[in-house]
């Protein structure tokens, strides 16, 4: 193998198939440097409280993990996994249970840790669940935030980037449980030539 095709990583590929392409939006870098303002922006919240993060599978598994780690003190977490009914991009606001918490919450401070925030309607439902559980605090983390897309009445105690109305994917974002492996967060774009997910 030479030089060049050994420095060429695997990393650098996104894996698209055809008429699919990928602009960068937020690099890796500026993720992460915005998570260690996230964390010390928690921490300064709740300075000596242990956190139990509860992630919700599978977009914010990068994103809690990265997080976790610019927090200090006493962390744990937990996750959860959710589906929402729906065609395509678009969700009916219909939320079912997929996968329950390993541990109860009661009492404990939760940060809930979630990839993206659309129409909020997801997060409604986890906040009626997670409340019922009796919590001493609960509080709402997203990377993202699709704010023109809300229809619920739901809000981030701490957001990462308020983005456009884009269809984005990466650093744990999907399209058809592809490009979560890419490192930056990327707007998908589709050509003339991109399939349909059932295709
Ligand atoms: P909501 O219930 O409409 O707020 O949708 C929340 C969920 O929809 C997120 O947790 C994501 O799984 C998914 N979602 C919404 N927008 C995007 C996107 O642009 N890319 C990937 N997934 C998205």
């Amino acid at each position: 193998m030479s030089t060049n095709s050994k420095k060429r990583s695997s990393r650098a590929r996104p894996g698209h198939r055809p008429g699919e392409s990928v602009r960068v939006l937020i690099p890796n870098a500026r993720v992460k440097q915005r998570l260690r303002q996230l964390g010390e922006e928690i921490r300064r919240d709740f300075p000596t409280e242990p956190l139990h993060l509860i992630g919700v599978l599978k977009g914010s598994v990068f994103f809690l993990a990265d997080l976790a780690r610019e927090l200090g003190g006493e962390v744990s977490f937990d996750f959860l996994s959710v589906s929402s009914y729906g065609s395509g991009t678009d969700s009916t606001g219909e939320v079912k249970l997929i996968k329950d918490l390993d541990v109860s919450i009661e009492g404990r401070t939760v940060i809930v840790v979630e990839d993206i925030l659309d129409t909020g309607l997801t997060l409604k439902y986890l906040l009626r669940f997670f409340e019922e559980k009796k919590p001493k605090h609960l509080r709402v983390v997203v990377l993202l935030d699709k704010v023109e897309r809300r229809i619920a009445d739901v809000h981030a105690d701490y957001t990462g980037f308020p983005i456009p109305n884009e269809f984005v994917v990466g650093y744990g974002l999907d399209y058809d449980e592809r490009y979560r492996n890419l490192p930056d967060v990327c707007v998908l774009q589709f050509g003339p030539r991109a399939k349909s997910k059932s295709g």
